[in-house]
């Protein structure tokens, strides 16, 4: 696990600095980074050196928020809105994890392009099956990447055929899934994941603290992404400041000790805004899952500016697409149309922002995650861009930066030439 990798190398410090080193030398030593050098110095001459030539090293890429059983109908379903869509496709298919033969097959596609992909780290929620929530995880497992996984909670409001019997029996099977799965695996953890609000009663989600409590879990869920989904939230809770409060109340959105990752929050509210900042929740930004369902934009430039912590997610299925690069490009895209049509003081993301959001921004969500300064744990990919967007084809000289740029716009998982999580070299 010590070894020396060369190539031109590119990773975030901070939202706004970019470090470019061409011609470089990343040090990886028990798993961790010991920096970037131009030369390699003397200590650590003398380990094997991987030279990528003039390929393009950066950190994995981090998905904060993926539905791995809605990845086989991606694409389906998107002339509707959240809640018909969820209704009419989303919980037939999950209904179907029931079987594990179905479920195997299903897993087994999501867990192999996963890792194909770029991403290094991902938070992933299963479905409500016990026993394919634990098949996940131990696919997920062979493959080397890190990951988070949740059982789904749903106890209400949900349909017949995807709902859990009483929240006593959603409990028990989620303390025997999270007794199985803890210490069981050594990249894949249990994460609390109460589906959203409106399917999950407040004796679950009363209990669903305590078993976060109890194993010191953290916790995913769904806020604020659809304003229909809001007025039923504001129906159930009347008493509610925000959607935000709800989970709250049930000391189920962030603050110490409950790490906790919320998608979406196009519609949050300035209050809710102030709930995220001060509890430290972090923000899984879906721009692509927002556009499909006509959701909205999520405002992103100004969760910046109030130093909310934000990554990407590709939320599939509502995103069809599971790439993060593509997640960092319709950030971009949205952006500009919010800052055009919506809101004249925030700025358009730019390439070097988006960049940022789907490396350190959600990373740091796994600990020192996302960079290549000393210290952070050694996550790679390394990218061939010689056939994407024709870099060596085209007349003018690119700079590493531009290069950059197109693989944010042109990545497909075929230029990826090697692929590292925590000093493991898993393609
Ligand atoms: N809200 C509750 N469940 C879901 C889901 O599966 N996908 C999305 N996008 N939003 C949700
Ligand atoms: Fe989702």
């Amino acid at each position: 696990m010590n070894f020396v990798l060369k190539g031109n190398i590119c990773y975030s410090k901070t939202l706004q600095e970019l470090e470019i080193k061409e011609n470089s030398y990343l040090i990886c030593e028990g798993g961790i980074s010991k920096g970037v050098f131009s030369k390699i110095p003397d200590k650590y001459i003398g380990l094997p050196v991987t030279d990528y030539s003039d390929n393009i090293i950066i950190p994995g890429l981090c998905d904060l928020h993926i539905h791995a059983p809605q990845y086989t109908f991606r694409g389906l379903g998107m002339n509707l809105q959240l809640l018909d869509w969820l209704n009419t496709h989303t919980f037939v298919e999950e209904s179907r994890y029931d079987d594990l033969d179905y479920a195997d097959k299903a897993y087994s596609a999501f867990v192999e392009d996963l890792k194909l992909s770029a991403v290094t780290r991902a938070s992933i929620f299963a479905t409500l099956h016990t026993s394919a929530t634990i098949l996940l995880m131990e696919k997920l497992e062979k493959t080397g990447l890190i990951t988070m996984v949740g059982k789904v909670n749903m106890d209400r409001n949900s349909s017949d055929i995807l709902c859990e019997e009483s929240p006593q029996k959603s409990y028990e099977n989620t303390k025997k899934w999270i007794e199985e799965v803890i210490g069981k695996f050594k990249n894949t953890t249990p994460i609390i994941t109460p589906r959203f609000i409106p399917t999950c009663t407040d004796e679950l989600l009363t209990k669903l603290k305590e078993l976060q409590k109890t194993y010191k879990l953290p916790v995913q869920s769904h806020l604020s992404e659809s304003k229909k989904e809001i007025e039923w939230v504001k129906e159930l809770y009347p008493d509610s400041e925000s959607y935000g409060d709800a989970y709250n109340q049930f000391g189920l959105f962030g603050g110490k000790d409950t790490p906790t990752i919320m998608a979406h929050c196009v519609w949050s509210k300035d209050s809710e805004e102030d709930l995220l900042k001060n509890q430290d929740v972090y923000v899984a930004h879906c721009p692509q899952s927002n556009t499909n369902l006509s959701s909205g934009i999520a405002p992103i430039r100004r969760f910046l500016k109030r130093g909310i912590h934000i990554g990407l997610g590709s939320d599939v299925a509502a995103g069809c697409h599971t790439s993060i690069f593509r997640a960092m490009s319709d950030a971009i895209q949205v952006s500009k149309l919010y800052w055009r049509l919506v809101d004249q003081e925030d700025e358009p993301l730019t390439e070097n922002e988006a960049f940022y959001l789907g490396t350190l921004g959600g990373g740091s969500f796994f600990g020192k995650v996302g960079s290549f300064d000393e210290g952070y744990e050694f996550d790679a990919i390394v990218i061939d861009d010689s056939s994407l967007a024709t870099p060596y084809k085209s007349p003018q000289k690119l700079t590493i930066e531009d290069r950059l740029a197109k693989i944010i716009y042109f990545h497909n998982d075929n230029s990826i030439r090697g692929k590292y999580v925590r000093g493991n070299k898993i393609i």
